[in-house]
């Protein structure tokens, strides 16, 4: 069972919130990237998901929409810091566009360990990052993302992709339990 209840929740940004800023975020990439040119769009499983399917709908250049597993958590709330590639197939990238779209970004482990391996097994024209949360507080290696939603304070977050335990996923809002 569950040690947690969504009831408990405290609500750190609403569904609303949410859906704005997805869209100024497509806007500030439309503009980077230009419309003219193909971007492949790489989800990271599987916190990204429904970020990743909102931000795609807002973007106006042609996209290809990929997906991609890392994990580095487990069910434990601390990060381990040990990356774990589980299912890295994509398209080739060489002198292509590419974006990866992330959930959170926390201690940066998983973001430095993505950029490293795709900018040297790929060599795409320009890859950028875009996660929706910031934890820059919570940096144990120094990357910071290309867009991001909100700067979050160090604490543990679910919904909108993010998840406890593997449920919550499912929240149209973002909470964090006190
Ligand atoms: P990092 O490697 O420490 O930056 O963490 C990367 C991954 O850990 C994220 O993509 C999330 O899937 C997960 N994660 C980090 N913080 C949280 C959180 O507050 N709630 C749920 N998942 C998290
Ligand atoms: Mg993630």
């Amino acid at each position: 069972m569950l040690d947690k209840k969504t009831e408990d929740l405290k609500v750190l940004f609403t569904q609303e919130q949410i859906e704005q800023r997805t869209k100024e975020l497509a806007q500030e990439i439309n503009k980077d990237f230009g419309t003219e040119e193909p971007l492949t769009l790489i989800c990271v499983l599987k916190g990204s998901s429904i970020f990743f399917c909102d931000l795609s709908k807002h973007l106006k250049m042609p996209v290809q929409m990929e997906f991609i597993r890392v994990s580095s958590y487990g069910n434990q709330k601390t990060s381990s810091g040990h990356v774990q590639a589980m299912d890295l197939t994509l398209p080739n990238l060489e002198n292509k566009n590419a974006l990866i779209v992330e959930d959170i970004i926390d201690t940066g482990c998983t973001m430095k360990f993505l950029t490293e391996l795709l900018c040297r097994t790929h060599k795409p024209k320009k890859l950028k990052v875009v996660t929706l949360l910031n934890k820059k507080m919570a940096r144990k290696t120094p990357i910071e993302p290309d867009f991001y939603g909100f700067e979050i304070d160090d604490k543990f977050v679910v919904g909108y992709g993010l998840d406890y335990e593997g449920y919550m996923r499912n929240l149209p809002y973002i909470g964090y339990f006190e």
